[in-house]
């Protein structure tokens, strides 16, 4: 039955660093849509849906591609990794699953093997703690107006001209950052992991590079691979700014999958300490064409994790952090890194609601806390730092309670408030009511905290373990 409170048009956007449990939630709401969009980020995003004990862990593909008679939609704003999404559609089809209803927007961008490269060659000077799929030089790539869209892959001219203006400059930057030829020849033939899709790929671009001259060989190798895996690609691929548009002219509902979450988005997030896309409700809207959204929907965990560097205000480095991430399971989809754990943190989740324009929100992972006799959350900042004028003046001991600009957050501490514990196991409840006591008081304290009213509350992994409230 679809709930009272839930629009036609829906957008699931991460209210924390991702991993917010987001792929979950999509495929639990799923059922209540016709059409399910990805609109950003790459297959740095790992959303992992359990099916009757089954794991399966998306990193392109819309979370809802295992559910009958959805249209499954990967749209403009994504940046596509042509070998990873055909392993997914792939690994789709022999699991017995259809594929016809996946769609693949014509103007999205292509992730190439050199973007992968470049990635790891800058991660080693910058220590962001990228995912190193090649997002952030595929996304640059795209805003320096000289990157490769899906278009691009079915012409194989076009194309050949495209990476004989792009390659001599990535080749440079390699040099640059201190590879000599053999290190590139090698790492373009070792870009992906190898297995039984990727074989022949890696085959034809390791037997070119073994007798051809470096850059002359890249060139023809990529055009003559990436046209072939373009065209592979080509029964799914449309104009999906139209045809989202036509569906939702038809009165089809509309759900927007948000990718990571909003700290990591390039404009709001901990900069520099974010992926290069939009991962908040502004980026649904460019990176669809689609401009009739009634709703976002913000999903945070019950604490708070992140991966990769940057500041965490509420993070717990000692056996707090241990606990959290052994009972969350608190491990990357897709890289297997440690997430680092904290409390959950008020002030963002606060930020995050005024970003995205949202009041009704999601709350997953509350089992995860059921063991602990006490939990924190943090209800402001306290800033330790050098006086700093910026948007106001910083002093130190001074208390914060909206996001300070994200270069001061590594002086600022939490203030933290504390709550006694459930200490039962909650995975069974199925109504907010039978809930224990304390841990509706949690929820409605984090409720009055972030401004926000948890209208979905996730219990256990299984789809099933899901308080809906009316
Ligand atoms: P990139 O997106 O691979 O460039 O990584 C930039 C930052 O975003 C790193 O800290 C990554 O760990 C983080 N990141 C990217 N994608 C995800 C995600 O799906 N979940 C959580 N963190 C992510």
């Amino acid at each position: 039955m679809i709930p009272s409170w839930l629009a036609p048009t829906c957008a699931i956007i991460g209210g924390q660093w991702g991993d917010e449990g987001k792929g979950k939630i999509i495929d639990f709401l799923a059922s209540q849509f016709d059409v399910v969009v990805r609109a950003t980020g790459g297959n740095n995003a790992g959303h992992t849906v359990f099916i009757k004990d089954q794991k399966h862990v998306f990193h392109l593909l819309p979370s809802s591609m295992l559910m009958p008679k959805k249209v499954n939609i990967i749209a403009d704003g994504v940046v596509i990794d042509p070998v990873v999404l055909l392993e997914e559609i792939e690994n789709i089809r022999t699991h017995g699953f259809p594929v016809e209803s996946l769609f693949i927007s014509i103007n999205a961008h292509v992730v190439f093997p050199f973007h992968r490269i470049l990635d790891a060659a800058q991660e080693s000077q910058q220590n962001i703690g990228t995912t190193g799929r090649g997002i952030g030089p595929c996304y640059t790539d795209r805003v320096a107006r000289r990157g490769i869209s899906v278009m691009m892959l079915l012409d194989k001219h076009a194309l050949g001209i495209a990476l004989m203006n792009m390659l001599p400059e990535k080749i440079a930057l390699l040099r640059h950052s201190g590879y000599d030829e053999e290190t590139i020849r090698r790492s373009f033939s070792t870009f992906t992991p190898e297995n039984a899709l990727t074989k022949s790929i890696l085959d034809k671009i390791r037997a070119a590079l073994d007798t051809g001259p470096l850059l002359e060989t890249l060139i023809w190798t990529l055009t003559e691979v990436y046209h072939e895996l373009g065209m592979r690609l080509l029964p799914f691929i449309t104009n999906t700014t139209i045809f989202i548009n036509e569906l939702y002219g038809r009165g089809k509902r509309i759900l927007f999958e948000g990718a990571q979450g909003t700290f990591l988005d390039v404009c709001h997030g901990t900069y520099p300490y974010v992926t290069s896309s939009h991962p908040t409700v502004g980026g649904i809207i460019a990176g669809t064409g689609f401009n009739h959204l009634y709703q976002t929907l913000l999903v945070f965990k019950a604490y708070t994790t992140r991966v990769g560097a940057g500041p965490f205000v509420t993070e717990l480095t000692g056996l707090m952090g241990e606990t959290l991430r052994n009972a969350g399971n608190e491990y990357g989809a897709t890289t297997g890194r440690p997430r680092r754990c904290g409390w959950y943190d008020a002030v963002m989740a606060r930020h995050a609601a005024l970003i995205n324009g949202s009041t009704i929100a999601i709350l997953t992972k509350l089992d995860v806390l059921s063991s602990l006799e006490r939990i924190f959350v943090c209800i402001g900042y306290k800033y330790t730092g050098p006086v700093v004028v910026a948007d106001k003046k910083y002093e130190p001991g001074m208390e914060l309670l909206t996001m300070p600009p994200s270069s001061l957050l590594h002086h600022c501490t939490p203030i933290l408030r504390e709550f006694p514990g459930w200490q039962c196991p909650i995975s069974h409840v199925k109504t907010y009511q039978e809930l224990p006591a304390d841990a509706k008081a949690y929820i409605k304290k984090l409720e009055e905290l972030s401004g926000l009213t948890f209208k979905i509350i996730s219990v256990g992994k299984e789809r099933d373990e899901t308080i809906i409230r009316s």
